[in-house]
């Protein structure tokens, strides 16, 4: 056993100190201020940059030309706590693309350009607090089911977008849900608006004071 164990040191020695080095690798361009945080915010990025560290928690890629995700993204960077993607230009997320998101907490689709949230679209992301999804002026679909499975999420942020109608069971069907933004959206004004209003007035207490 001894003399084995003598043989493998060198090999431990070098996968130890390979894994420590992919901790250093930091995409040109961005900055990496710790070993979990990349930081690519205004760099005019047309694609997520490569390579980013397997171990990413903090990924920071708001003002950028981004128009799209690649759908094993959350996969690869499974350690994703917090994912920045604020004001770039995402027009459809594919389906599954958050759906493995087991670790995510914050996440800002803010200032893209999002036509539609599919059912579906965040699987089983348990983990996530916060989603923002304001500012996409072209947003004027959310599915039933597009946030089934996000049981703990507390912030939802939908406003200004071009929703017309909400379906009221999307907002049902999240159970910590403590603030909601609905303001700056065209509604229509019909029967199922009317039972969007009922929810809201019962629900004042979760939307900002002097905004709906
Ligand atoms: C990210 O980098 C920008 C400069 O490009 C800087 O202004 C910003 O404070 C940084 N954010 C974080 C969280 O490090
Ligand atoms: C959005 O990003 C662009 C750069 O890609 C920047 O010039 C612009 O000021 C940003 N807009 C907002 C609202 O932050
Ligand atoms: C945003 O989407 C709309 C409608 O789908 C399209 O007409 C427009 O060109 C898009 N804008 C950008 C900046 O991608």
């Amino acid at each position: 056993m001894i003399p084995c164990i003598n043989w493998l040191q060198p090999f431990l020695a070098l996968i130890s100190s390979t894994l420590l080095t992919r901790g250093h690798i930091c995409p040109s361009s961005c900055l990496c201020p710790d070993h979990h945080t990349v930081n690519c915010t205004n760099r005019g990025l047309t694609r997520v940059p490569d390579p980013i560290p397997l171990g990413v928690r903090r990924l920071l890629l708001s003002n950028n030309w981004i128009p799209w995700i690649p759908s094993d993204f959350l996969v690869l960077y499974s350690d994703l706590v917090y994912l920045d993607l604020r004001n770039n230009s995402l027009s459809q997320l594919e389906p599954g693309t958050l759906s493995t998101s087991s670790r995510l907490v914050f996440l800002d689709l803010g200032n893209n350009n999002l036509t539609e949230i599919s059912s579906g679209t965040f699987g089983e992301s348990r983990s996530l607090i916060k989603l923002r999804l304001g500012n996409n002026p072209y947003l004027n679909m959310v599915g039933r089911d597009a946030f089934t499975g996000l049981t703990s999420l507390r912030e939802l942020e939908l406003e200004r977008n071009g929703l017309t109608a909400l379906d009221v069971m999307v907002l049902e069907s999240l159970p910590s849900l403590r603030m909601l933004r609905l303001d700056g959206n065209p509604w229509l004004c019909n029967c199922h608006f009317s039972k969007l209003f009922v929810w809201l007035t019962e629900n004042r207490h979760k939307l900002p004071k002097g905004k709906t």
